[in-house]
């Protein structure tokens, strides 16, 4: 995995070293407002979720378990994530968070395409899914403006989705 530069920003591979400054953006609540998930713990929580993450593996070795961390060119401190898991049949699952003082700049659209550019040619990757809980108006727009087409639940390969979200796909052919 390397390092992507893109128009706005710099792509790193998650490393255990981003946990502290992580930990502070993670903390801010607006950012869980449609989210099934918390704020980390603690920066011990954080390290060890990223020194997983590190080995680009999931755990029991099946799947590509990618994660970026966002560095806006225009400031030193990270921004937030992306974050891809990618199976062998080529589908994988897509996801990001950005803290709020980040967002309505195109920084995750800018991101996003890159990181979707590198699953197609670097992973294979040739169905990417998203979900996206119904009233999180600024996912959606994103997911739109990356191409991404809402589909029928039941068409999700990747487990029963939140009952609270729409199902999404991007196909790359
Ligand atoms: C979802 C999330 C990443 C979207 O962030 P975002 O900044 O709105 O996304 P984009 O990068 O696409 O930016 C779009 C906005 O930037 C503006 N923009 C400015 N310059 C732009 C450019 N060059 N290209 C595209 N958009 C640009 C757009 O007009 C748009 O503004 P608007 O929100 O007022 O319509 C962010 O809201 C977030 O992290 N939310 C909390 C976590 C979350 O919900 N994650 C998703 C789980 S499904």
């Amino acid at each position: 995995m390397d390092t992507l530069v893109t128009s706005l920003t710099r792509l790193e591979p998650v490393r255990v070293a981003h946990a502290a400054e992580m930990l502070v953006l993670l903390s801010d609540p607006r950012i869980y407002e449609y989210l099934d998930r918390h704020p980390p713990a603690s920066q011990q929580e954080l390290e060890d979720r990223y020194r997983r993450y590190e080995t680009t593996f999931s755990p029991d070795g099946t799947e590509r378990w990618l994660n970026w961390i966002i560095f806006p060119h225009e400031r030193s401190a990270c921004a937030g994530f992306m974050q891809a898991s990618v199976n062998a049949d080529g589908t994988g699952d897509f996801g990001y968070i950005l803290g709020p003082a980040y967002w309505g700049r195109g920084l995750a659209f800018d991101a996003a395409s890159a990181v979707i550019r590198v699953l197609h040619d670097d992973f294979e990757v040739t169905a990417l899914y998203a979900t996206a809980d119904r009233r999180n108006e600024r996912s959606i727009r994103l997911l739109n403006r990356l191409s991404f087409q809402r589909i029928i639940r039941n068409e999700y390969p990747h487990g029963e989705a939140p009952e609270s979200d729409d199902v999404f796909r991007l196909n790359l052919p």
